[in-house]
């Protein structure tokens, strides 16, 4: 059976109040790690993994979003003509072909099972697909979602990215319950969004990357609000289970960020500053006289 993966979500409907003012008028998405907004490394994580439709959920107010993948004609040939070849390719990489990208609206925030669920008529049924979540960035070698889209060629079923968290934190997240450990796939015998510390199944957490079978769609068709009055993405996976289809856990190779909140998104921009050679040595340099400066005062 061929297991190709060609479409992806992106929810990006939240309001991003954990970034408020900033995000008073732009998309949390636009939001920059070094220059690069987020929705980038997202978006180029997707084409690395074969992806060739580009699914928006959005909201009110994500304007900005769309304007940023229209090509730019005027930047492009002011570019041109002043011979900034560099950025001009660097712009151009960043263009999306007419047609490859759809916006659907979620009108209320009613949760990420929800906006999954707005994206329905644009999967053809039984087509598998992908969800990725842009506040969760992962740093790899190989991009997370290439990995994962390997690995499921091999199980089929429904794949979500995880990892290991303190189990004090495993609270803010959705949880596996483990059935077999197979070491980078686990196959899971249940799934909690957000469990209280004392019933979580495991310290093993869902990371924003899925690979989900069409049931899941019709999972969410009847599925009820959930954990903090959403519509859970995590029980219509979870509903899988139950319907005896098998559900995976996949434990990507790479660092993950949570750029979702503020000390994560602050990581994140020491973690790809220093990764950009053209900024390395100087950054570097800063950072350590500002650590050692901080010793000396303690
Ligand atoms: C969402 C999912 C959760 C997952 C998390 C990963 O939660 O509902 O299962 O563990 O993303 O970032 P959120 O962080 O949007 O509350």
């Amino acid at each position: 059976m061929a297991r190709k993966i060609t479409k992806a979500v992106f929810p990006v409907a939240g309001l991003g109040t954990r970034f408020l003012p900033a995000t008073k008028s732009i998309p949390k998405e636009i939001m920059t790690l070094v220059d690069r907004p987020l929705i980038q490394y997202a978006i180029d994580e997707a084409r690395a993994a074969g992806i060739k439709e580009f699914i928006f959920v959005t909201s009110r107010g994500k304007g900005a979003l769309e304007d940023y993948f229209d090509h730019a004609p005027e930047l492009e040939n002011s570019l041109r003509k002043k011979k900034k070849i560099n950025l001009l390719q660097e712009l151009k990489s960043t263009n999306m072909d007419s047609g490859v990208i759809a916006y659907i609206r979620q009108h209320r925030a009613l949760g990420l099972g929800h906006a999954v669920w707005c994206a329905r008529r644009l999967i053809t049924p039984n087509e598998s697909f992908a969800v990725i979540l842009p506040d969760d960035v992962i740093e790899a070698e190989k991009p997370c979602l290439q990995q994962m889209v390997e690995a499921y060629e091999e199980t089929g079923g429904s794949m979500v990215a995880a990892m290991e968290v303190p189990p004090e934190k495993a609270s803010a997240y959705g949880v596996l319950d483990i059935k077999e450990d197979m070491g980078s796939i686990v196959s899971v015998k249940g799934m909690i969004e957000k469990p209280d510390q004392d019933v979580a199944p495991s310290n093993l957490a869902v990371i924003g990357r899925y690979i989900l079978s069409n049931d899941v769609l019709r999972n969410l068709n009847k599925i009820k609000s959930g954990t903090g009055g959403e519509v859970q993405l995590t029980d219509a996976i979870a509903a899988e289970i139950d319907a005896d289809r098998d559900v995976y856990g996949f434990r990507f190779r790479g660092q993950r960020f949570d750029c979702g909140s503020k000390a994560g998104f602050l990581q994140a921009t020491v973690a790809f500053g220093l990764a950009r050679e053209e900024l390395a040595d100087e950054f570097f340099e800063y950072l350590s006289h500002m650590v050692s400066e901080r010793h000396a005062a303690e």
